[in-house]
C-alpha cells in the first residue's frame, strides 16, 4: 500500500509518499518535499498564523507535485497509477495552515476516488520512529516493542503517553503549561537568539562544557508525570533581567544551564513512567527530539541504571514536522473517512 502524505499543520508544508516495507514493522520513505516560512515569522520573534496559513496556499501544489515526480511525467498520472491512498494531517495545528492541507487532500480524495486517512500530528510524531534509516542497507532498524512509553516534544506539546500496541493507547502526562519547545523559544528571544530559539541554544550550549549558573528542573520530585515549563522561562528571564548586558561566554553557558534543566525531568519521568508501567521501549518524537543533549542524557540515564529498556529517536530530518511521518502513521491505522466528514481539527489532542 503506498500512501500520499500531507502536512500543512503550522509553517511548514510537506507531502511525502511512503509504504511499509515487507517486514510490515517499518516504512520506506520514498519522497518527503518540504517547504517552510519558518524564515518569514523570524524577524517577528514567532509564529505568524495569518503569514503561515498565506505561505501554505502558495507551497501546496508545487509541494504535492515534487512529491509525485518520479513516479509518473504528470501528478495527474502519477496518483491514479501509483498511489492507493491519501493521509492528511487534520490536527492540532493553526487553523488557516491545516485548512489548506486538509481542502488539498479532500479534493484529491473526491476527485481521484482515493480513500482518505485523518492524522493526528501529535501521534504521527512518535510514529516517526517506525521510518527505517537513511543507510538502510547497512543499518537495520531494531523493532520497537509494545508496550512503549511515547514522549512528545514539540513547540506546542509535551506529553507522555503508554502506548499498548498501535490501536490502544493511554495519555498518562503532559505539560501544564508551555510545551518544552515554546519555553526554549521564548527563553531564546529573552537572549537574543534568532527564532526558533530550540536549535540555537543547542549550539550555543555546545560552546561549553560547564556552567557557572543553574537553574531548577521544574517538578523534578512530582510523584506525578506532569511537566510545567513558564516557571524555567520566568526564572531565566529575571536573572537576565538581574544581569544586564551578558557575555557571549555567558549566553553560552545560560544556554547549557537551560538545556540541563529543561531535559532532566524530562528523563527522569519517562523512565519512571516506563518502570512504573513496566513498558518495554521509550519512543521519543517531535522537533525537540533533534537536540543531541537530550539524546545523550536518555543514553545516560538507561546506562546508569542498569536500565534494559531501549530508547528510540527518529533520525533527525523526521524530527521536525513533515509529511513522512503523517503517512507513515497512516500506513499502521489504514482505515479511512470518507472525505466530506474530515475536517480540520486545531484543537484536537489525544483522539
Ligand atoms: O515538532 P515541531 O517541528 O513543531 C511542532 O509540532 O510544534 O517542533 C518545533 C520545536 C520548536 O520549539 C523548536 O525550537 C524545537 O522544536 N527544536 C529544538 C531543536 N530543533 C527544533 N529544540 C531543541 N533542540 C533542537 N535542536
Ligand atoms: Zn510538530
Amino acid at each position: 500500500m503506498r500512501i500520499l502524505a500531507i502536512e500543512t499543520s503550522c509553517d511548514e508544508t510537506s507531502a511525502s509518499v511512503v509504504e511499509k516495507n515487507p517486514d510490515e514493522t517499518s516504512a520506506r520513505v520514498l519522497t518527503c518535499e518540504t517547504s517552510s516560512s519558518v524564515k518569514e515569522h523570524a524577524t517577528y520573534g514567532g509564529i505568524i498564523p495569518e503569514r503561515a496559513a498565506r505561505k501554505q496556499i502558495e507551497y501546496i501544489l508545487p509541494v504535492v507535485e515534487r512529491a509525485l515526480l518520479p513516479f509518473a511525467k504528470d501528478s495527474t498520472r502519477a496518483i491514479k497509477e501509483h498511489i492507493h491512498s491519501i493521509a492528511v494531517t487534520s490536527g492540532p495545528g493553526l487553523i488557516g495552515s491545516l485548512l489548506v492541507g486538509v481542502e488539498c487532500a479532500k479534493t484529491l480524495s473526491y476527485i481521484f476516488g482515493k480513500p482518505l486517512i485523518p492524522v493526528n500530528h501529535l501521534l504521527a510524531h512518535l510514529y516517526a520512529n517506525f521510518i527505517e534509516f537513511d543507510n538502510a542497507e547497512t543499518e537495520k532498524r531494531e523493532a520497537i516493542e509494545f508496550p512503549f512509553i511515547g514522549l512528545i516534544v514539540s513547540g506546542g506539546h509535551t506529553d507522555l503517553l503508554l502506548y499498548k500496541n498501535h490501536e490502544k493507547y493511554e495519555w498518562i502526562g503532559g505539560t501544564r503549561d508551555d510545551a518544552v519547545g515554546e519555553a526554549l523559544d521564548k527563553i531564546g528571544r529573552v537572549l537574543g537568539l534568532p527564532y526558533p530559539g530550540g536549535p540555537h541554544i543547542e549550539k550555543r550550549a555546545k560552546n561549553t562544557a560547564s556552567s557557572q549558573f543553574s537553574f531548577r528542573s521544574p517538578l523534578l520530585h512530582s510523584a506525578n508525570y506532569d511537566f510545567s515549563y513558564s516557571g524555567l522561562k520566568t526564572e531565566v528571564a529575571r536573572f537576565v533581567e538581574k544581569k544586564g548586558t551578558l557575555t557571549e561566554p555567558e549566553i553560552n553557558q545560560i544556554c547549557y544551564s537551560v538545556q540541563e534543566a529543561a531535559f532532566d525531568v524530562l528523563v527522569k519521568k519517562t523512565v519512571r513512567a516506563t518502570i512504573d508501567t513496566q513498558a518495554k521501549s521509550i519512543v521519543v518524537g517531535g522537533g525537540v527530539a533533534a537536540n543531541e543533549r537530550l539524546r545523550e542524557m536518555f543514553g545516560k540515564e538507561t546506562i546508569n541504571s542498569h536500565f534494559k529498556t531501549k530508547t528510540f529517536f527518529p533520525e533527525k530530518r523526521y524530527t521536525l514536522d513533515n509529511a513522512a511521518m503523517i503517512g507513515t502513521w497512516a500506513l499502521f491505522h489504514p482505515d479511512s473517512t470518507s472525505w466530506d466528514e474530515v475536517r480540520a481539527e486545531p484543537e484536537v489532542y489525544f483522539a
